[in-house]
């Protein structure tokens, strides 16, 4: 299956250069997403010689797979930072995300094909058991100074509330690849060396260096802005990994115009517009499912039935789905960890703005600017006793998945028999080995065992990857890493074991 996402199609660039031998500098930042491709921006501005590692392209990672929509709240809700920390602290992820958005508008003035778009942010319930969780997120966002209101109606074609709709003026929506694309090659011009398709394979974080296949990097200070950060660290015991699944489709008669549309609940479903060149999009993005928990085509197909049947658009065109780390306690990881890097991680679903957030404090930290709120998400900060609670029964969820039924087939069947397009996970000559064939016939055997941290991975039907449900590293089915904490491949297995 074609897993481009709209936004990657209608917003193709010129590429960087990988990297050929060796460089030095004063900062690394490894990762070519919204945070990074920012930070390096940021930094190449203050006079800084900066160099930019990405593993792929330019945003194809989390940011070209998002839902471009920017937020002062959060997608988990504003009243549950303030339950698990106070009124202030959510008041202050109110200022700190408010200024993001500005900063993004502001680079947006010059950046036409990031179609930055003021908008409001609607949140709604579609059955009676939703009406508490709306009123409280309504009285949240309002202790914290938002000019927040409640409708009665949501705008025509949509499926009807029940109850109030909670309306969030002043929010935004932008098109996140032609943005961080167009960044790019701002930070370019600004001094940064920025290259594609230079993957760190090894990094050094007492040496401050970075390995790629072609050549490596030494820096003064490393940035890791790659969603989860790379290697061992603390935070990665905290956060439990989510998969979310999208689906553009041609419009067709459904126009709802600029806006953010979430109706939660049972199905619950994001929608937004899309416009590229005269084509108009409806976006549908679906509840997220932790990952090595659920079936992906499954979850991909449900969201485009649900679309269907509520809002009948045209045809399904693009298909995608994005990882999150969620933090323990609702604020992100920001700041420099033990490990000596600095680490920007633990966003959920609402990296667009968080990883904005993240770069401006990064960048002002490293010119000695002190500020409160990024202080506060410094990893390895003190843990509010509500937050661990919610993580221990998270990791409960990923221990069952690694234990129960991880076999796929029998022992006496062999790999000779996997159809193409098959996965399967088998014991054959005393080894697990973790097996799929492709559509041309060719079986690629691979060790189950993820080179992270020994945790099992979990087959992903949509994007025909392994993904490991501990921390969220993914694989090709050759073994090769494709994202997250995870440095080397999965061992290859000899195919002779059919
Ligand atoms: Fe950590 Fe797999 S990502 S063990």
């Amino acid at each position: 299956m074609d897993t481009t996402s709209v936004w990657r199609a209608t917003a193709p660039g010129p590429g960087f250069a990988k990297l050929q031998g060796n460089q030095s500098c004063d900062v690394l930042v490894v990762g070519g997403g919204i945070t990074g491709v920012t930070t390096a921006l940021l930094l190449a501005e203050q006079g800084r010689k900066v160099v930019l590692l990405e593993a792929g392209g330019i945003g194809s990672g989390a940011t070209g797979h998002s839902t471009g929509n920017l937020y002062v709240t959060t997608s988990l809700g504003l009243a549950a930072i303030a339950s698990a920390w106070d009124k202030s602290v959510a008041r202050e992820v109110v200022r700190q995300r408010g200024a993001a958005i500005d900063f993004i508008e502001r680079q947006c003035r010059e950046l036409p094909a990031a179609a930055f778009t003021r908008c409001g942010h609607y949140r709604y319930g579609r059955f009676a058991q939703d009406h508490a969780a709306i009123e409280k997120e309504y009285r949240a966002l309002s202790d914290a100074g938002c000019a927040v209101r409640m409708e009665d109606s949501v705008p025509g074609g949509l499926p009807p509330p029940s109850g109030s709709v909670l309306l969030l003026p002043d929010q935004a929506q932008f098109q996140p690849q032609a943005y961080v694309r167009g960044l790019a090659a701002r930070a370019a011009k600004a001094g940064a060396a920025v290259h594609e398709q230079s993957r760190v394979l090894e990094l050094d974080t007492q040496a401050r260096t970075a390995r790629t296949a072609d050549g490596s990097v030494k820096a003064a200070e490393i940035v890791l802005a790659t969603h989860s950060p790379k290697g061992v660290h603390l935070v990665h015991a905290e956060m439990p990994v989510h998969r979310e699944y999208a689906v553009a489709f041609e419009a067709g008669e459904v126009d709802h115009g600029a806006g953010i549309f979430w109706w939660q609940g049972d199905e619950s479903l994001s929608i937004r517009m899309h416009e590229h060149e005269g084509h108009r999009y409806l976006v549908a993005v679906g509840p997220e499912h932790k990952v090595g928990t659920h079936n992906a085509k499954a979850a991909l197909m449900a969201v485009e039935a649900m679309a269907n049947s509520y809002l009948s658009p045209g045809q399904a065109v693009h298909r995608w789905s994005a990882q999150n780390y969620r933090s323990h306690d609702g604020l992100p990881y920001i700041g420099r960890d033990r490990s000596g890097c600095f680490i920007a991680s633990g966003f959920a679903t609402d990296g667009l703005t968080w990883g904005t957030v993240a770069a401006i404090g990064i960048a002002g930290q490293l010119a000695g600017r002190g500020d409160a709120f990024i202080d506060r998400c410094a990893p390895g900060r003190f843990t509010p006793a509500k937050g661990a609670k919610a993580l221990l029964e998270e990791n409960a969820t990923t221990v069952r998945s690694l234990v129960e039924g991880y076999l796929t087939r029998g022992q006496q069947e062999h790999l000779a028999s996997l159809a193409p397009g098959d996965s399967a996970i088998v014991e054959a000559e005393g080894e697990t080995v973790a097996a799929w064939r492709a559509p041309d016939g060719e079986l690629f055997a691979v060790s189950p065992v993820c080179t992270h941290m020994g945790c099992k991975v979990h087959w992903n039907s949509v994007e025909t990857s392994w993904d490991c449900p501990c921390h969220g590293s993914r694989f090709r089915p050759d073994g090769t890493v494709i994202e997250g904490p995870a440095l080397a491949p999965l061992a290859r297995r000899p195919v002779a074991l059919g």
